[in-house]
C-alpha cells in the first residue's frame, strides 16, 4: 500500500499562519483590546494584504541589501585570506539588481491600491488609528542601512517617527545605526579605487576638459542669434557655477569622499576599458537603486493623493504636502547622480596616459 504523500508546501511555507493574518486586533481608543476583528468592509481585505506584501518584500530587501553591503564594505585583506570585494562585484551587482527589481515592482502595485475607492477606505479608515506608513519599522531599517541620517529628514515631524515606535522596534533600528550602511560601503569601495596608478593628476586634467567644453559652449551661445547681451551673460554665469561645482566636487570634501568623487568621474568617463565595467555596472545599478527609491516615494505620494486627497495622515502628518517633501529631499546616494552632471562627451575626454593597464591580461 502507498503511503498518503506528506504534505509539504503548506508547512515549509506555514501557508497556514500566513493565512490567518488578515484579520486585524481590534482597537479600543488607540490600543489593541487583545481581541481581533472581522473585516469592516469588503476592501479592508485588499488594505491589509498589499501592506503585508509590502512588509515582506522590505524583508526580503534587508536581507539582500545587508549581503550587499557586507560584501562590499569587507575591508580590503591580503587576497591569499579572502576574497576582496572587488572580486565580488558580480555578486553585489546581482543582488542590487534584485533589490532595484523588487522596488520597481512596489512602485507598481501602488496601482493596485488605487483601486481602493476614497468611501470605502473611510468604512474603516478610523479604526486603524493611531497606525500609520510611519510606524513600518522595517521601513526605517531599510531607510537606516541606505544610508539616510536623521539630520538628512524633515526636522520635527520627519524624525519623530521614533515616539511611535515599541522598545523592540527602537532595538532594531538602534542595531542598524549601528552597523555600517550601504552608503559608506559603497564610498569606501570607490575611495580605494586606485585613481592616482590609472590616471595620474585625473583631477586637474578632468578639470581642463571640463573647462575646454565650456569655452566651446561660450563661443556658441556668443553666435546664437537668439540670445540677447543679459541671456547670453546668463548663461555664462551658469557655466562658471557648473566649474565651481566640479571643482567643489572633486576639493571641497572630506578627502575620503572626494577620492570617491573623483573614481566615480574616473570609472563612468572611462566606462568602455574592460577593467572599469564591472565597477561601472555596479556604479550604475547604485544609481539605479537611488532613483527606485525616489520613484517608489513619488509614486506612494500620488497614490495617498488619489486616496485620501490633501487630508492629514493617520499619524497626523500633513499627508501629501509633508510626503512630497520627503519625496523632493530624501537623498542617499545623491552626490553620485550630482556628478553625472559633471559627465563629458568621450570625443572630449582626455585619453588614458597607459590604458594597457586597464585591459584584460592577454592569456
Ligand atoms: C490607502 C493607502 C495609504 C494611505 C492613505 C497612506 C497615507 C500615508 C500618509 C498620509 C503618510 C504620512 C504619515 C501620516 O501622517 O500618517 C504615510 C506615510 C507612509 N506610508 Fe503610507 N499610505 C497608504 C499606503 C501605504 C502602503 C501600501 C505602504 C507600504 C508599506 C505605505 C508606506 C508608508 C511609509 C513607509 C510611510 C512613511 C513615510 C515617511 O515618513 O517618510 N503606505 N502614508
Amino acid at each position: 500500500m502507498t503511503q498518503p504523500a506528506t504534505p509539504a508546501y503548506g508547512p515549509y511555507l506555514r501557508i497556514d499562519e500566513l493565512l490567518a493574518c488578515q484579520k486585524p486586533p481590534a482597537f479600543e481608543r488607540g490600543f489593541s483590546s487583545g481581541e481581533y476583528r472581522e473585516l469592516i468592509h469588503h476592501d479592508e481585505m485588499l488594505f491589509i494584504v498589499i501592506h503585508q506584501a509590502f512588509e515582506l518584500w522590505f524583508k526580503q530587501l534587508l536581507h539582500d541589501l545587508g549581503l550587499a553591503r557586507d560584501l562590499l564594505g569587507q575591508p580590503e585583506k591580503p587576497e591569499s585570506e579572502r576574497k576582496v570585494a572587488e572580486e565580488q562585484v558580480p555578486q553585489i551587482t546581482e543582488l542590487l539588481g534584485r533589490s532595484n527589481e523588487i522596488l520597481r515592482l512596489l512602485t507598481d502595485q501602488f496601482t493596485i491600491l488605487e483601486t481602493l475607492p476614497t468611501t470605502h477606505f473611510l468604512a474603516f479608515r478610523d479604526q486603524l488609528l493611531p497606525a500609520s506608513g510611519f510606524q513600518s519599522v522595517q521601513f526605517r531599517e531599510f531607510e537606516i542601512l541606505g544610508g539616510l541620517k536623521d539630520e538628512d529628514r524633515i526636522q520635527g515631524i520627519g524624525t519623530d517617527y521614533e515616539r511611535l515606535l515599541s522598545k523592540e522596534e527602537l532595538a532594531r533600528l538602534e542595531r542598524r545605526r549601528s552597523e555600517m550602511t550601504l552608503k559608506e560601503a559603497a564610498f569606501a569601495w570607490l575611495a580605494r579605487t586606485p585613481v592616482a596608478k590609472i590616471f595620474p593628476d585625473f583631477s586637474r586634467v578632468f578639470q581642463d576638459a571640463y573647462l575646454g567644453y565650456h569655452r566651446d559652449m561660450e563661443a556658441f551661445h556668443s553666435r546664437n542669434p537668439n540670445l540677447g547681451s543679459e541671456a547670453r551673460k546668463a548663461a555664462s554665469e551658469r557655466l562658471e557655477a557648473d566649474r565651481e561645482r566640479l571643482r567643489a566636487y572633486l576639493e571641497d570634501h572630506d578627502p575620503a569622499v572626494c577620492r570617491a568623487h573623483e573614481a566615480f568621474l574616473l570609472i563612468t568617463s572611462y566606462r568602455d576599458e574592460s577593467l572599469l565595467r564591472w565597477p561601472y555596472v555596479l556604479l550604475d545599478s547604485v544609481i539605479e537603486f537611488e532613483s527606485r527609491v525616489r520613484l517608489f516615494r513619488a509614486r506612494h505620494v500620488r497614490a495617498v493623493e488619489r486616496i485620501i486627497g490633501a487630508r492629514v495622515g493617520t499619524g497626523g502628518s500633513a499627508g501629501v504636502d509633508y510626503l512630497d517633501e520627503v519625496a523632493r529631499t530624501y537623498k542617499i546616494f545623491g552626490d553620485l547622480l550630482e556628478g553625472r552632471t559633471h559627465i563629458l562627451d568621450p570625443g572630449r575626454l582626455p585619453p588614458i596616459p597607459d590604458s594597457e593597464l586597464l585591459s584584460f591580461r592577454q592569456l
